[in-house]
């Protein structure tokens, strides 16, 4: 099985793409996870469709629809997802390939706040009802005062959080099975 991990997040040391590059080593047995961020996609102008999709976005989208489920992880701006995530979850939602339709979408959210990235977790899957993604309820993944929850070299040092991570993505691969 393939999940996909996309990162909301455009920083380098950003702690959302460091929390997908964790649930790599926190897989079940027989999963593999690529993870990967969204820079390359252009903003979403639906007068530009008239030549077609472009590149990034045909790329992106063929990836998602060959993925068995995606592992969402955005930073919360403004009690919201990012842009950058919107705007992927945008395109996709227009693509002709349907890939957002009845694919299994994990969340989680890492952020310095005493919420973990909770309400941009909610609001995205409000984003995700049109597109038809089929959303896993619980466990929930939110990492809090996220600047303290890796170590140098980007591990997570809290094991309950650890444990939650390896039980979300469970129900995941589950969910896949269902
Ligand atoms: C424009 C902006 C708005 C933000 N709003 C929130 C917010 O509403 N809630 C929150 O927990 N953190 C907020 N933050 C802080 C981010 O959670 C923090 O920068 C985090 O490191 C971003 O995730 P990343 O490390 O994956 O890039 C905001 C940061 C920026 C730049």
């Amino acid at each position: 099985m393939n999940f996909l991990g996309l990162s909301g997040s455009l920083r380098k040391a950003s702690l959302n793409t460091a929390l997908l590059r964790e649930t790599t080593g926190l897989l079940p047995e027989g999963v593999a996870m690529t993870v990967r961020t969204l820079e390359d996609l252009p903003l979403l102008n639906p007068d530009q469709l008239e030549s077609g999709f472009p590149d990034a976005v045909n790329v992106l989208a063929a990836a998602v629809k060959q993925a068995d489920a995606l592992v969402l992880a955005s930073p919360e701006f403004n009690y919201s997802v990012t842009a950058v995530m919107k705007n992927a979850m945008d395109w996709l939602s227009i693509h002709p390939d349907a890939p957002l339709k009845a694919k299994p979408v994990a969340l989680m959210s890492a952020s310095p706040s005493a919420f973990g990235g909770g309400r941009a977790q909610y609001h995205l899957r409000e984003i995700l009802i049109y597109p038809g993604a089929r959303l896993l309820g619980v466990p929930e993944i939110m990492v809090t005062n996220a600047f303290n929850a890796f170590n140098e070299q980007g591990a997570l040092t809290n094991q309950t959080t650890r444990d939650l991570i390896i039980q979300q993505m469970q129900a995941l691969k589950v969910m896949i099975q269902a």
